[in-house]
């Protein structure tokens, strides 16, 4: 079972395998070491106390084992940009997409985020298809980056209409509720 949960600092040696090999081909960062996956995770717990909280890092967890992250980063008070990371091994299991819908129903119902961007390089097919199944809008190539958006569910008019392709999600997502909301 996925869940999302906050990080601890035991979770660096994880998060150091998480950041690693192919998982980076198309994201902008390099293998973590050990020092870097621990700062990482002093980060995100200094976020996490801060007040009014700004950025949210959950761990992604299937069956109590951390297996990814994904993050929400404020832009303005009302807007945040999306990202995330699986461990290699444990895509194509519709992972990342519960951990996004997870994410999304966090930001939408605990915080007062009222829209949500995201971007992937434009050959990472796989990232493009867990956002649009989340109900993210393709908004077209910006500065080199496949560019997507959605607003919070009954203000915007983007998810009305992304919600009705093939494989959307429903909403709010039934499975997944991270463990400690900030
Ligand atoms: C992108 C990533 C998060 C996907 O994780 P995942 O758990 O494998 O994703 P899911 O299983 O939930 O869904 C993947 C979808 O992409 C599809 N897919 C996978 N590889 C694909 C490819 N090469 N071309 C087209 N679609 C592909 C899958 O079929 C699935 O769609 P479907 O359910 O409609 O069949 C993972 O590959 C990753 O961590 N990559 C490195 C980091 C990254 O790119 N982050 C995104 C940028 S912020």
């Amino acid at each position: 079972m996925i869940a999302l949960r906050e990080f601890t600092m035991d979770d660096a040696p994880a998060l150091q395998q998480i950041y690693n090999g192919a998982s980076l081909r198309y994201i902008e960062r390099r293998s973590l070491t050990l020092d870097e996956a621990v700062a990482l995770v002093a980060n995100a717990l200094a976020d996490a106390r801060s007040e009014p909280r700004a950025r949210w890092a959950f761990g992604i967890t299937a069956d109590g084992n951390l297996l990814g992250m994904v993050r929400l980063r404020c832009r303005t008070e009302r807007h945040a940009t999306l990202s995330y990371l699986l461990r290699e091994d444990a895509w194509g299991r519709g992972y990342a997409t519960r951990a996004v819908a997870g994410m999304l129903h966090h930001a939408f119902t605990a915080t007062g985020l009222m829209s949500i961007g995201a971007r992937h390089h434009p050959d990472n097919l796989a990232s493009g298809r867990v956002l649009l199944k989340n109900g993210f809008h393709y908004r077209g190539i910006r500065g080199g980056w496949s560019a997507y958006g959605i607003h919070r569910p009954g203000t915007g008019s983007l998810e009305t209409t992304s919600l009705r392709g093939r494989g959307a999600m429903p909403w709010p997502p039934p499975a997944t509720t991270p463990a400690a909301p900030g």
